[in-house]
């Protein structure tokens, strides 16, 4: 099919963090890091990465950033959104994962980045209390507030993503106040508890045609009325939550038990970590939510209705313990127990001993060139929901009714693909048989 291609960027790329703690400081100090030749972007495909075009034949791979229009990181300026106070140079210390000898040397650089007061509100995150959040006569004008921030910013640069890197909020489900966007406005002048204020900040980004990613599983953009509004303004959404540790290697190990059809009787994952995310999913409201976005992936991808002499009993558990001696440094186990020919057991114990807000940031920064590229690029933007970013998520965003592709490999396939059918590149099926012709 023919498409059109994206459009060049021009001029700055401003970037507004949602929440500006470890995964926020840990891309801005990192971005700027980068940019002054102190360290490379690794994590980062959009930075690293490279797409081979053409037949394995042809050995034409070039970089991600080579062949689709990204943003330099050289034109990206920071902005955003916090609770607390303080720039991102005491944020960042406060945080923890970057060493003060990183920090100090491009102290000036984060000082000058400080936060906006934010929508909060502690019903939502109960471990939290902010001193530095809006007010206003309702959530309309929150919202209000949120966009004449945006506009503000939008006005030093040349285009705008917001990306939520905010704590996670308490667990809700969908309500009638969700349905249309009509009945959301509503809802907002009549501050329908059902509003988040995560929610908030997405709908006065899409009202403002500026992409919005979800980076936490709370309920943000999973809804009918931001669908309908991402739509209607022709503006990329995606989410949610950052798949960077325990479900990145689950959502790689289970495809491959599946690919050599060997069953799993149970997978007992738990977690310690001791940042501030941890204090907030410490609140059982909040754990839940994380909980909820944890646990979708295996049954996803193991389809238990199709196997079911493999996987119907399998017992799938997800613990998160907050430890506060290892910061941001969390300890995820898991212990898998599978069994092969004639139901022998064997196991597998996985120890990843990773860094949250490492594993976080170069997605962040991934996502948030990408997602200024789908706002460049008229089908993906038309489109609303990016599905072909699901790479990034845990519990990935997708049109109703339609089950999303949790699978690392799968996904990257995807992200590839797209990039190559936008830029009007034949597609990489890996069937191969020309090459036997
Ligand atoms: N590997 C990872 O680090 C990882 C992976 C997946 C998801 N996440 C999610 O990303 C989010 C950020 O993680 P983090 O480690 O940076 O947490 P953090 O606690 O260090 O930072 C979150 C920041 O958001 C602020 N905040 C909370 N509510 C806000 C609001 N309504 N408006 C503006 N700011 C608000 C907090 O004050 C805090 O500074 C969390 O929801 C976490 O669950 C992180």
């Amino acid at each position: 099919m023919e498409t059109a291609k994206p459009k060049q960027p021009t001029g700055k790329l401003g970037v507004m963090t949602v929440g500006m703690g470890a995964v926020a400081t840990t891309l801005i100090a990192g971005v700027e890091a980068v940019r002054r030749g102190l360290s490379k972007p690794i994590g980062s495909l959009t930075q690293m990465g490279h797409i081979r075009l053409g037949k394995r034949t042809d050995e034409h791979s070039p970089l991600i950033h080579e062949f689709v229009p990204l943003a330099s990181l050289d034109d990206i300026e920071f902005a955003g959104w916090d609770i607390f106070n303080v720039n991102m140079y005491e944020a960042a210390s406060t945080a923890n994962v970057l060493e003060r000898s990183h920090l100090e040397t491009i102290r000036p650089f984060l000082e000058a980045i400080k936060p906006m007061p934010a929508v909060f509100d502690q019903h939502y995150v109960k471990r939290l209390s902010g001193t530095h959040v809006k007010t206003g006569r309702s959530k309309c004008d929150l919202a209000q507030q949120v966009r004449s921030d945006i506009q503000q910013f939008s006005a030093t640069v040349d285009r705008v993503v917001v990306i939520w890197c905010g704590s996670t909020e308490i667990f809700i489900e969908p309500a009638a106040v969700h349905a249309t966007l009509a009945s959301f406005e509503e809802g907002l002048n009549n501050d329908d508890p059902a509003i988040a204020p995560s929610q908030i900040y997405a709908y006065a980004a899409l009202m403002e045609g500026v992409p919005f990613a979800n980076g936490a599983p709370n309920l943000t953009l999973d809804l009918p009325c931001m669908v309908e509004l991402a739509r209607k303004t022709h503006t990329p959404i995606c989410g949610k939550d950052f798949k960077t540790g325990q479900t990145f290697i689950k959502t790689v190990l289970a495809p491959a038990f599946k690919a050599r059809m060997l069953g799993v009787a149970g997978w007992y994952s738990t977690n310690i970590l001791g940042n501030r995310d941890g204090e907030v999913l410490d609140d059982p409201e909040s754990f839940k939510t994380k909980e909820e976005s944890k646990l979708g992936a295996l049954e996803y991808i193991l389809q238990p209705e199709l196997y079911p002499d493999l996987y119907s009993d399998m017992y799938h558990k997800v613990r998160i313990n907050y430890y506060p001696p290892r910061g941001d440094n969390k300890e995820g186990w898991d212990n898998i127990d599978i069994f092969g020919w004639l139901g022998y057991p064997m196991q597998i114990k996985v120890d990843f001993l990773c860094r949250d807000s490492i594993l976080a940031a170069p997605l962040a920064l991934d996502l948030v060139l990408f997602m200024d590229l789908a706002k460049r690029t008229p089908e993906l933007a038309a489109a609303g929901i990016q599905e072909w970013l699901s790479f990034y998520f845990k519990a990935p965003q997708t049109a109703e009714g339609l089950y999303p592709e949790h699978d690392l490999f799968i996904q990257l396939m995807k992200l590839k693909n797209t990039l190559r059918h936008i830029m009007g590149e034949d597609l990489i099926t890996h069937l191969g048989l020309e090459y036997y012709e």
